[in-house]
């Protein structure tokens, strides 16, 4: 198969790194990539939001199977276009992503199939948020509808914070058209994780758990980023809160789906909330998570290209997945002041060395080469330095290993990733 991987973050560098590894590859480009995968794949320099740049790059490289990493092409009908052009790919349709590009479609999807959720409101007028919000009282969640890049979230810890948020949101437009209609949700309490399953539009099979740190600093304070580190497996879901995931959330929503035509295929992440041995969903994304996806490739035994396929020509119930019993932990490296303003174009050095620790790898994010061909930063997660172990204490300190020989003074990262898992013990 010749094949392109769209998307240019961590986790398109973890799937290349692993649809590499398959002997049904015979070529793997990527658009736009970054400077590590450029040492995988072959990288092109269409956006990956460029539909129609995508579009013709697969058809002039007579590519076989496209796999679609981020949420915006998805949402924007990328594998719609591919398939009408004869083109296979993995992912939802536009219709099925919007359990994603739109909050108030997917807790209205929640609430026709009785999947458990935060009781919520939609509204398109500031006045109706707020009546809802005085109503209800603080904490309270406070979302715009469409793709805000996850910085389209408010938890609210006072009624005075929503409000304000909704004014932002609306009035503000601080995420432009995302936020010309909102959501107004219950505050749920308890323990987030992220799990993943692969969908054909009929089955679903479930991959594996993994938790993830959305907090900038240590201690899970300061602002909400994309994600500072990420580890699997994650302790808080055991394979009862699994098997109610499957057949509260994830079973439900593959049928509703189904039912209401728009069949979901590809990969469902739900980020769910855990209370008392209980799972509700938070959100659905309808693409792998970044960095959840690379410790789950870290973990993967089995090949990852024909699952994939599985998932987009519907033959999933014929496959199974195997896994590595060992834990895979890893550590964002980013841009000094990350999440707010940061320096680009910064020097990093000895990423190799990183590599070459005991258990160690380094998925590149947001980075290029420069005239003189160093590794420079272009991004704000730069790095996600990664690695295995017997379990999440040992690949925790390994990964710090790997990250205490890199050399980039211009860098920060958490040094508290996989507390939770690793104090349970
Ligand atoms: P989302 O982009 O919907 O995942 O929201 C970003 C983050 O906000 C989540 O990862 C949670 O930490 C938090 N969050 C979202 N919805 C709720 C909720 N209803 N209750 C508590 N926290 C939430
Ligand atoms: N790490 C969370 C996400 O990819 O949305």
């Amino acid at each position: 198969m010749r094949v392109l991987v769209v998307g240019s973050g961590g986790r398109e560098h973890a799937l290349c790194w692993a649809i590499r590894r398959s002997p049904l590859c015979e070529a793997l480009l990527c658009a736009p990539g970054n400077a590590g995968i450029a040492e995988t794949a072959d990288c092109r320099p269409v956006a990956a939001e460029d539909i129609d740049g995508i579009l013709r790059l697969a058809k002039a490289e007579s590519i076989d199977f496209v796999v679609v990493g981020p949420e915006v092409p998805l949402v924007g009908g990328l594998v719609d276009r591919l398939e009408e052009a004869g083109i296979a790919a993995f992912g939802p349709s536009a219709e099925a992503a919007r359990l994603e590009g739109s909050k108030g479609f997917m807790k209205d999807m929640c609430a026709r199939h009785g999947i458990p959720t935060a009781a919520y409101g939609r509204f398109r007028e500031p006045e109706a948020a707020k009546e809802f919000v005085r109503r209800h009282g603080a904490p309270i969640v406070v979302k715009a509808d469409g793709l805000a890049a996850g910085k389209g979230v408010v938890v609210a810890q006072s009624v005075d914070e929503a409000l304000a948020a909704i004014d932002q949101m609306m009035a503000g437009r601080a995420f432009g058209a995302a936020g010309d209609e909102i959501v107004v949700e219950e505050f749920l309490a308890g323990e987030e994780a992220s799990f993943f399953a692969l969908v054909d539009g009929e089955t679903a099979l479930p991959l594996i758990a993994a938790q993830d740190h959305k907090a900038a600093f240590d201690g899970d304070r300061g602002p909400n980023t994309g994600g500072m580190g990420a580890y699997s497996p994650a302790p808080v879901v055991t394979p009862a809160i699994e098997r109610q995931i499957m057949d509260d959330i994830v079973l439900p929503t593959v049928r509703g789906m189904k039912a209401e035509g728009r069949p979901f295929k590809g990969v469902l992440f739900a980020g769910v909330m855990i209370e008392n041995g209980r799972a509700r969903l938070l959100e659905f994304n309808t693409r792998f998570g970044d960095p959840e996806c690379q410790v789950l490739m870290a973990r993967l035994k089995s090949d990852l290209l024909p699952a994939l396929k599985a998932s987009r020509d519907g033959t999933l119930s014929r496959l199974a997945l195997e896994w590595s019993d060992d834990a895979a932990l890893l550590v964002v490296m980013a841009a000094n002041g990350y999440p707010g303003p940061y320096a680009k174009n910064t020097l990093i050095e000895n990423v190799e060395t990183a590599a070459a620790q005991q258990g160690a790898m380094v998925f590149h994010a947001g980075t290029a080469r420069d005239a003189q061909g160093r590794l420079i930063a272009t991004g704000g997660r730069v790095l996600g330095v990664t690695a295995t172990g017997t379990d999440v204490a040992q690949a925790q300190a390994r990964a710090y290993a790997a990250v205490d020989s890199l050399h980039w003074p211009d860098g920060f990262c958490r040094r508290d990733i996989g507390w939770r898992a690793v104090g349970r013990g």
